[in-house]
């Protein structure tokens, strides 16, 4: 096939919702034995936003509604609704179809993609293959998470990390070059980070029916996820750019799953690349696992950062484990 004019999809508009309650390092140094100063230092994070009238859906409509809004689309337009979470409000129906109806999206089907926070990028890869392969022409992908739900508030080696928020772009059809993703899981490393689900709460549970259940919350290795993402992920991207028979002085900006600041400093030196070509952005909103690519991806497009004809590699890492990169050109229409 030949990969440099064919059809691919474009962003044609962006979005972004996070919850009004906003709580700092302070305010967790309240519940567990931190402060602010160790966060900063270890993470990079100095304050997140935490849902507390807000929900998964309600965050992904409205992100979802912004893309659509800069994209100058109707809902009606909307062919494929994606929507990538680990912390929907419920098991069924899924957030893509709860997204549809608020949007009155009325010609789109949708479903929703669990990859933790690989999340997004597993998504816009869903959504490329779907629009080069012609089966759809207009998608909505958003990252949507309420984490603070899976967050044990005693444990403080994982309440620091995390926040809630949505972020959203909406991709049509356009002629243009097809680039080739790099995404790789490997199950065996599983259980650096885990969060259970029905089954630690079910018949079968350990204590089950009793006040001793165990109720699901995030667990995880830090260190060794620390290192696996500063190994993987300077390894995506490059794999992703000899896919594509391009070099790193090619890329324009390089927008990676906001976890932790040492992790993106660390992998920028790996790739031995100037650290201001890595947008941050986790100090606001910590980490917001699916929602953090598509977060930082809005800011900066509203805030004029991306210039029309930029290449930018996205990458993800997470629990699965999970990690990848994808590249793309910017080239949202001029309003
Ligand atoms: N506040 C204060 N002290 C803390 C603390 C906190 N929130 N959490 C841990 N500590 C203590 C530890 O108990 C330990 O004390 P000790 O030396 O007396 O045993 C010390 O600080 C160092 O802990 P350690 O776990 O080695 O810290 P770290 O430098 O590895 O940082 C993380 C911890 C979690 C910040 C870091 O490992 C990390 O960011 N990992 C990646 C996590 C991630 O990004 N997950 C999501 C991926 S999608």
């Amino acid at each position: 096939m030949n990969r440099e004019q064919t059809i691919t999809g474009v962003i044609c508009g962006t979005g972004a919702c996070v919850p009004e309650k906003v709580m700092d390092n302070n305010e967790i140094a309240q519940l567990v034995e931190t402060s602010d100063q160790w966060i900063r230092e270890r993470t990079g994070v100095a304050r997140r936003h935490i849902a507390k009238k807000e929900t998964t859906v309600s965050m992904a409509v409205e992100a979802g509604r912004q893309a659509m809004e800069e994209a100058g689309i109707c809902p009606e337009e909307i062919d494929l609704i994606l929507v990538a979470s680990a912390s929907p409000d419920q098991v069924f129906p899924c957030t893509a179809c709860r997204v549809q109806e608020f949007l009155g999206a009325v010609n789109a089907s949708g479903f929703d993609l669990n990859a933790a926070c690989s999340g997004f990028l597993f998504a816009y890869n869903t959504a490329q293959a779907y629009i080069s392969a012609g089966v759809f022409r207009t998608v909505l992908v958003i990252g949507a998470e309420c984490l603070s739900r899976l967050v044990d508030w005693q444990d403080r080696n994982t309440c620091i990390l995390f926040g809630d928020g949505a972020g959203a772009v909406l991709l049509r059809a356009q002629s243009g070059r097809l680039y080739l993703p790099a995404a790789h899981s490997d199950g065996t490393g599983g259980s650096a980070l885990t969060c259970d689900g029905t089954a630690a709460i079910g018949p079968g549970a350990e204590n089950a029916g009793t006040s001793e259940r165990k109720i699901p919350y995030i667990e995880m290795n830090g260190k060794e996820v620390f290192q696996f993402a500063i190994r993987k992920v300077p390894q995506a991207i490059e794999e992703v750019l000899e896919k594509n028979h391009l070099t790193k002085d090619d890329i324009d900006w390089f927008i990676l799953h906001q976890a932790n600041s040492r992790i993106v400093d660390a992998v920028a030196r790996r790739l031995k690349t100037d650290i201001k070509k890595f947008p941050m952005n986790l100090q606001e909103y910590g980490n917001t696992s699916s929602a953090s690519i598509p977060i930082l991806l809005n800011e900066l497009n509203r805030n004029g950062i991306l210039n029309n004809g930029q290449r930018i590699v996205l990458a993800g890492f997470g629990a699965g484990l999970s990690w990848g990169a994808s590249i793309l050109e910017w080239k949202i229409p001029e309003k």
